[in-house]
């Protein structure tokens, strides 16, 4: 189960402290220009080390692609990409290496294989997020193809909530923070807990804009289902909203229903989806992280044989994953509606005899 897609489908290989990790990318439409250093620079959105609000793993992420495309365009068949891991510690592991860091996969992942990967959790590593953000990239550019564009921040650290949403804001801010008035607190926030060898949680903010109406299957394929999932599927994600989310179990029916007028939606509670179905207005969602899970503080565990011990984990780590998670729920996002795109294309006998006949 390292896949996700149905007719744009991706699967990942590799592990953090393994030789490499990549993607395996299939059903990309031949003839699509394929902008490497735009992957290259979506990476660059999410590796590690670039400031002091992540972790010091330094990694230059680069990609390399193997196939799949011939003099710069797709040609139809199976991109893969790979990236090579340069900077492994595994030392800095060792001295986990019989227990189980509370908090994270390191107990489950045990209990399921029989198998102890303590190099930075191995496959359960968020490393694997880089293939994600790679294949995320193609998907962006197929759809760039049809003006659907994907916007990602961070809105709320540690419970400093943003109040105003600015997306090219977080393009530039080492945080990806949204509101630039909360931007100072939240990091304060994060190196606060780092100081104090803790960690900090987090809400990233999605936004797909221009996404065609029709969108997702009506039953077992709903675009808010998929896209949930696909969330929820990012380490470390423990909640996902669309649109007003929780807020709407709290509010009535004349508040939350967004009235509609000839030229289009008067207001968005909805998020943009329907009936498992995009509306044509702006896709939102909020992405909860939970604080990471590494802290390098005394804490209660037990060993592979079952021994009671107390242990204070030494290594690198992220003080908040929601920062570098952002660009991975965004590229996710971008993966669910190029798939989404794709089955949309036979719903009608019309849009089929289009395709055929001309
Ligand atoms: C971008 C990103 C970076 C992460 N970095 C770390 C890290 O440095 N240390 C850590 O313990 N967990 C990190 N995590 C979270 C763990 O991978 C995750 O908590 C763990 O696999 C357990 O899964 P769960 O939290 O979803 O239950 C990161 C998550 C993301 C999205």
């Amino acid at each position: 189960m390292n896949s996700f897609g149905i007719r744009f489908r991706f699967t990942t290989f590799g592990e953090s402290h393994g030789k490499a990790l990549g993607c395996v990318v299939d059903g990309v439409p031949a003839g699509l220009e394929l902008d490497e250093a735009f992957i290259q620079s979506e990476l660059d959105r999410r590796k590690p080390g670039k400031t002091k609000f992540e972790t010091a793993r330094k990694e230059d992420d680069a990609v390399e692609i193997l196939s799949g495309v011939f003099e710069g365009k797709t040609t139809g068949t199976p991109i893969a990409m790979v990236i090579f891991n340069k900077n492994q510690k595994s030392k800095d592991y060792s001295n986990i290496k019989d227990v189980f860091r509370p908090g994270h996969a390191d107990f489950t992942y045990f209990h399921k294989y029989g198998i102890r990967d303590y190099r930075g959790g191995g496959r359960s590593s968020a490393r694997e997020t880089a293939a994600r953000v790679a294949a995320g990239a193609v998907a962006k550019l197929m759809l760039k193809e049809l003006g659907v564009e994907f916007f990602s921040g961070i809105s709320e650290i540690d419970g400093i909530e943003a109040e105003n949403f600015d997306y090219e804001y977080a393009k530039k801010s080492e945080i990806f923070a949204l509101d630039s008035q909360m931007e100072a607190a939240q990091k304060e926030a994060v190196l606060r807990a780092k100081n104090a060898h803790d960690s900090v949680g987090g809400v990233v903010r999605v936004l797909i804009k221009n996404a065609p109406v029709g969108l997702g299957e009506p039953m077992y394929y709903k675009l808010d289902a998929v896209l949930a999932d696909a969330m929820m599927g990012i380490n470390a994600v423990k909640a996902v909203e669309i649109g007003d989310g929780c807020l709407s179990s709290k509010s009535r029916g004349s508040q939350n229903n967004d009235q509609i007028r000839s030229n289009g939606f008067t207001s968005n509670h909805a998020g943009g989806i329907l009936g498992g179905i995009g509306n044509g207005e702006d896709i939102v969602l909020n992405v909860y992280f939970k604080p990471t899970p590494s802290i390098f503080q005394k804490q209660h565990t037990i060993t592979t044989s079952g021994e009671e011990v107390d242990f204070e984990l030494k290594g690198r780590h992220d003080p908040c994953v929601a920062i570098r998670g952002s660009v991975v729920a965004e590229s996710m996002a971008a993966l669910v509606i190029a798939d989404m795109v794709l089955l949309n294309m036979g719903r009608t006998i019309e849009g089929v005899k289009n395709y055929y006949k001309g």
